[in-house]
């Protein structure tokens, strides 16, 4: 069996991040999700993955390589534009071949993996077997209703009246007769070919699709509230760790993650939070729920539930909360004496003053 794993896209809802990033290389405890999504592939025991990359590849073939460092064989395959995720399977089909694969959306977590999933679809071999997850409001979602053997007897399209709330979630598995229905769809109103057009039309010629629960923590990581969220989650499964140097008059409180070379001078950690490698924190109050990455500066801040990239640079502001500080950025006092606020932001940037 291969792996399919998406990682185009235009990634509107992490806008100001993914003008500059893919969307699926932001870390969630200091990891990417794509890296997450890799090591939860490698857990089927799955080595060959085709990874789709739009114009942001280069960045993600940077970070990825050939995917030794993961125990995968990578083969990144360019899409021009998001056109669907039909479209996907389409361009992949060189890679794909007439073999089973798992088609994973690259910007979702499924942090308790889908093995028991993967060993059904192996031993039954359907057609298509979709991952369904339960919704308290399945409007938003590809919706799936099922026969009492859990069979797919329709799928429907964020329905204003759902008879299930057992939405689709990021994770499909396929054998090859998902090409045939991919061939014979049209794109949709809103012009993408749609992976649930195709698996109806399975369904609808009368090809078996079944659904399985996953009942773990699911996050789709498209949007800033997702990924401080789901950044929360994974961190609360972390273990201390110290590869840096933590002074006297610095405490850390509960699980905390100090990696090697990073600093703390006279500061308070309160976990779980990660201070990246070689990071300096000085006089400062981070976390809990925080993940802070490489070479940052974080100097007379308090910062909690927030998550602050490579080399960000944050000084002087007491309360920071539910944020994402992008690569680079900068956030602390003004240079002069002055009452006024100085905001240099990019576009589509959000930024809330406390009252
Ligand atoms: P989405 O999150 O549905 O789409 P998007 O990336 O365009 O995001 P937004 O809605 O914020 O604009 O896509 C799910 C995953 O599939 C994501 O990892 C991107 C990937 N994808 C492709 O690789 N090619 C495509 O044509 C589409 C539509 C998505």
């Amino acid at each position: 069996m291969k792996a399919l794993v998406l990682s185009g896209g235009s990634g509107t809802r992490l806008r100001p991040f993914s003008y500059s990033m893919p969307k699926q290389l932001i870390p969630i405890a200091n990891k990417p999700v794509l890296q997450h999504v890799l090591e939860n592939i490698k857990d089927l025991g799955i080595t060959e993955v085709g990874i789709i990359v739009g114009d942001r590849g280069p960045q993600i073939q940077s970070v990825l390589g050939d995917g030794a460092d993961l125990g995968v064989r990578i083969t990144y395959i360019p899409q021009d534009l998001p056109r669907g995720l039909a479209q996907c399977v389409s361009l992949a089909r060189p890679f794909l071949g007439d073999d089973d694969f798992v088609m994973y959306l690259g910007d979702n977590m499924l942090p308790e993996g889908v093995e028991r999933i993967a060993e059904q679809f192996r031993a039954e071999r359907p057609a298509a077997q979709v991952v369904v997850h339960k919704v308290s409001d399945p409007r938003a979602f590809g919706v799936a209703e099922l026969d009492e053997n859990g069979r797919v007897e329709r799928l429907v399209e964020k329905p204003q009246h759902p008879r299930s709330d057992l939405a689709l979630i990021g994770v499909y598995f396929f054998t090859p007769a998902i090409h045939e229905a991919v061939d014979a769809i049209e794109p949709s109103p809103r012009g993408e070919l749609e992976i649930t057009d195709a698996i109806q039309w399975l369904v609808s010629h009368g090809a078996e699709v079944k659904a399985s629960e996953y009942d773990g923590y699911w996050k789709d990581t498209g949007r800033v509230e997702d990924v401080l969220e789901c950044n929360r989650k994974l961190l609360d499964d972390v273990s201390s760790s110290n590869a840096g140097e933590v002074d006297a008059a610095s405490t850390l409180v509960g699980q905390v993650v100090v990696e090697p070379g990073a600093r703390v001078i006279n500061s308070r950690i309160e976990g779980p939070a990660i201070i990246g490698a070689g990071t300096v924190v000085r006089n400062s109050h981070i976390g809990p729920h925080t993940s802070i990455g490489r070479d940052c500066e974080l100097t007379d801040t308090h910062i909690e539930y927030s998550i602050a990239l490579d080399g960000a640079t944050v000084s002087q502001v007491r309360g920071l909360r539910s944020s994402l500080i992008g690569r680079s950025a900068s956030v602390g006092p003004a240079d002069h004496n002055t009452h006024h606020h100085r905001l240099v932001v990019g576009d589509h940037t959000r930024v809330e003053v406390a009252a």
